[in-house]
């Protein structure tokens, strides 16, 4: 029996990272569906995958911000007779500021897209993986999860959670043919920056930032591989090492600065 295409859902791929990921799923013939909340732009992306690929590509237009929304996923997936075998968690953002000073609800809802839909997404779509023993999950990290960081408290908060959630499942799925892997980006030109108001930074003006394309083929290579981390690039895979040998206070000191 013919074995079906491979089917992958991708957070946050109407731009960035997310996108270049939808690229390299779909030049290797999966379909993908499309999830963010930019309809024309996934529509766009959508078209593109299918003409350049020949893949099937669906659009899937939810706000991960809003709560209960992995439901409302899965009820879209099931009405469309839609089975997901790789989840790519990417869709995320953060905000910069003095924490007392940053909008509450904004903080709230980056828990709820970096955090909350990411498990209840991984939570949902798991099983159905394991039962088939075959396809996994791309989560979608960065370097801010090695770390504490000032001035982006939250934000580098729900990375550390990506990664250690993403370290454990893959642990406890080891026996299996299930891949749970993370992706740690350091800094990439994407719109994440504006929105995140990081052009001024430190870490922006004087680091030099990755392109979402090199990136997103990092973290798919590191996915096929079946690595359970990829940092992709030298300096921020010295960057994640050193950090490991450095006091967390220095760690934590220096991360501020870069975020100043
Ligand atoms: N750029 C960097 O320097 C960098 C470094 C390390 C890690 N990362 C991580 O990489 C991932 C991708 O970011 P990026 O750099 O590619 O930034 P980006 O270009 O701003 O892309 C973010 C994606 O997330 C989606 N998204 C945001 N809020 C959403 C919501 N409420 N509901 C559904 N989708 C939502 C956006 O789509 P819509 O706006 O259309 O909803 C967009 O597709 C994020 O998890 C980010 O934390 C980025």
């Amino acid at each position: 029996m013919a074995v079906s295409p491979e089917t992958v859902l991708i957070t946050g791929a109407s731009s960035g990272i997310g996108r270049e990921l939808a690229r390299c799923f779909a030049r290797a013939g999966s379909d993908c569906i499309l999830l963010a909340r930019t309809e024309e732009a996934l529509r766009e992306l959508a078209e593109t995958l299918e003409s350049d690929y020949g893949i099937t590509a669906h659009v899937l237009p939810a706000d991960l911000s809003t709560p209960g929304i992995g439901s409302t996923i899965i009820q879209n997936l099931n009405d469309r007779d839609l089975s997901v075998d790789v989840l790519v968690n990417n869709a995320g953002f953060g905000v910069r500021g003095r924490f007392s000073d940053l909008d509450p609800q904004r903080q709230v809802d980056m828990i709820q897209v970096n955090v909350t839909a990411l498990t209840d997404l991984t939570r949902r779509l798991l099983p159905a993986m394991e039962e088939r023993n075959r396809g996994g999950v791309l989560n979608v990290a960065s370097t801010a999860a090695f770390q504490p960081g000032p001035f982006m408290s939250v934000y580098y908060a729900t990375k550390a959670y990506v990664l250690s959630f993403s370290e454990g499942l893959a642990d406890e799925l080891d026996a299996s043919n299930v891949t749970v892997s993370c992706l740690a980006p350091g800094p990439t030109r994407t719109t994440f920056v504006e929105k995140a108001n990081m052009n001024e930074t430190h870490l922006f003006q004087w680091g030099v930032p990755m392109t979402p394309e090199t990136v997103a083929q990092a973290g798919y290579e590191g996915f096929r591989a079946e690595r359970t981390l990829t940092v992709p690039g030298w300096p921020n895979k010295i960057g994640a090492a050193m950090v490991r040998f450095t006091p967390r206070s220095i760690a934590r000191g220096i991360a501020g600065w870069l975020n100043r």
